[in-house]
């Protein structure tokens, strides 16, 4: 095993989860991007050095994926199968002894995961975010900053919940579903839907 730690996208994620690392005392050596126009230059100090579609299927290094689209980071986890994938928690986030957080997850600074909630692999529980008891968050999820998550929600894979979105208790957000920032999802969510507005409602 490489351990040199990979940070997979240079967008605007990258510098939060590069500063998150170093937080943790990691130092990522390397970052990948698939613009080209961003190779050579460097993210708040780490280069940027190739693009990821050409990192091999066989790679065997640390990586942390910062990259907010949930279907682009399902795609790379799934390719790259042999990366190791380690949780990554800032400092200032609170983690419940009792939660389960998935491998290759972010939770970022400030965000709170309360007791038994369980969150998959490759999510990002973005800054500020809450996260309360009994919560089931599946893979690939990303939670904007600042999202409210009352207890025993349930987001399905790889959906969306932007910015400052409220969940009340036990809703049901379907997987690949879109919220729109400031939403307050006070109903279940179908699954691919894009839902906007407060309360949420589906948009057609
Ligand atoms: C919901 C969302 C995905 C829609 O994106 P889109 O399909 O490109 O939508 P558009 O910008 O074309 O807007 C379409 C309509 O929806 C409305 N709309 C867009 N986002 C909305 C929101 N969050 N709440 C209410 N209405 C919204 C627009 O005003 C527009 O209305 P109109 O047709 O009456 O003019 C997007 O606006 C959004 O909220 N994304 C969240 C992004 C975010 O929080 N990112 C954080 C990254 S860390």
């Amino acid at each position: 095993m490489n351990n040199e730690l990979l940070i997979l996208g240079a967008g605007g994620h990258a510098k939060v989860v590069i500063e998150a690392a170093r937080a943790c005392g990691l130092e990522p050596v390397a970052v990948h991007d698939d613009d080209e126009n961003l190779i050579g230059r460097k993210i708040l100090g780490v280069p940027v050095k190739g693009r990821i579609v050409d990192l091999p299927d066989n790679l065997n290094c640390v990586a942390f994926i910062a990259i907010g689209n949930t279907k682009i980071r399902k795609s790379i986890a799934t390719r790259l199968k042999r990366v190791s994938w380690p949780v990554l928690v800032h400092p200032s986030a609170y983690v419940s002894p009792s939660a389960r957080v998935g491998n290759g997850s972010i939770v970022c600074a400030g965000a709170v995961i309360q007791a038994e909630a369980d969150i998959g692999t490759q999510v990002i529980i973005n800054t500020g975010a809450n996260i309360d008891h009994d919560c089931i968050i599946e893979d690939f999820v990303h939670v904007c900053p600042g999202c409210n998550l009352a207890g025993a929600a349930r987001v399905g894979e790889g959906a969306m919940l932007g910015t400052g979105t409220s969940v009340i208790p036990l809703k049901h957000i379907g997987a690949w579903a879109t919220i729109g920032a400031g939403a307050a999802v006070v109903n279940d969510i179908p699954a691919g839907a894009t839902a906007v507005g407060v309360p949420a409602r589906v948009r057609r």
